[in-house]
């Protein structure tokens, strides 16, 4: 089970089906230690924080976690990221991803690539939950037939889909709560697919620190809106209004007058706004 989270999916499909061996992966450690304490047969006290409570006697809810009966053997917990399982080519049978596919940052076709490597001939990929890409580029925000076809273009066979409206994150003690069109499917691994490239979660100029910083586009603006963010703070002096701001900003030739009253004023709405909200 991959993005396994606390493990209840994780244990119940060991449990119920007998599985010789389940790995259930995640790279929360908090969540996979209370998986591990739980499923042994500890009970485990955690605070509850709802996001809307109910009253003032719902702000924190003390639970108590257990589990029916500990876990037979053969349930382990792998502390990993999903782009990179720790697993050799076709080790599984079956693989789980519950709520994981539209929140991983790499695209959906290398991820399916991966799921394909890791299972044997004839192994099954199965999935639910939403289906709400977040990608900064919109053309790797993949609706449920691109999902599809990208699926049976993976070495799948053409993978079974069903919809389901279901509650989510609805907790009796909380005002909030959702309902969620889940997208389930199950696909079939038919053929190996072409290996997905390695997944580099940051470059190694940030993780090594001993490349050069590229001189990247992000940075050569951030450098200029910090330079004209030091000068407008330099004349707060509590005596020049916004408009005596804007014009010594057209003097020095930063920008027009006009503009630079809004921008500054903009800026310093959000300043004052955080400032009022305790964030500075
Ligand atoms: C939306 S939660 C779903 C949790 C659980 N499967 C469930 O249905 O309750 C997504 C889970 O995926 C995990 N996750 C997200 N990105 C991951 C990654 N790159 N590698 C491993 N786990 C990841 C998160 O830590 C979280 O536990």
């Amino acid at each position: 089970v991959l993005g396994a989270g606390a493990g209840r999916l994780a244990y119940d499909l060991h449990e119920r089906w007998n599985a010789t061996a389940t790995a259930a992966l995640d790279f929360n450690p908090l969540l996979l230690m209370l998986a591990q304490r739980v499923t042994r047969g500890e009970t485990v006290a955690l605070y509850e924080f709802p996001l809307a409570p109910l009253d003032l006697e719902h702000e924190a809810v003390l639970r108590e976690l257990t589990a029916p009966r500990p876990a037979r053997d053969g349930l382990a917990y792998v502390l990993a990221d999903a782009h990179r399982p720790p697993f050799r080519d076709g080790a599984f049978d079956t693989i789980v991803t519950p709520w994981l596919i539209d929140i991983l940052p790499e695209p959906f076709p290398h991820f399916c690539a991966r799921i394909n490597a890791l299972l044997a001939e004839g192994g099954r990929w199965l999935n639910f939950g939403s289906l709400n890409f977040h990608a900064a580029d919109p053309a790797l925000r993949f609706s449920r037939e691109e999902c599809a076809e990208i699926i049976a273009g993976s070495g799948f066979a053409a993978p079974a889909l069903r919809e389901d409206t279901i509650p989510y994150m609805c907790s009796p003690a909380s005002r909030h709560g959702r309902r969620e069109r889940v997208l389930s499917f199950s696909a079939e691994k038919t053929k190996q697919a072409k290996r997905a490239p390695r997944h580099e979660a940051l470059p190694d100029w940030l993780v090594r620190g001993k490349d050069p910083v590229p001189a990247l586009e992000t940075f050569r603006r951030q450098a200029a809106a910090t330079r004209v963010h030091a000068f407008l703070m330099s004349l707060i002096d509590g005596r020049r209004s916004i408009k005596d701001m804007a014009a010594l900003f057209e003097q020095q030739k930063l920008m027009p007058s006009d503009e630079a009253e809004a921008a500054i004023r903009q800026f310093l709405i959000k300043m004052y706004e955080d400032g009022q909200r305790g964030y500075v």
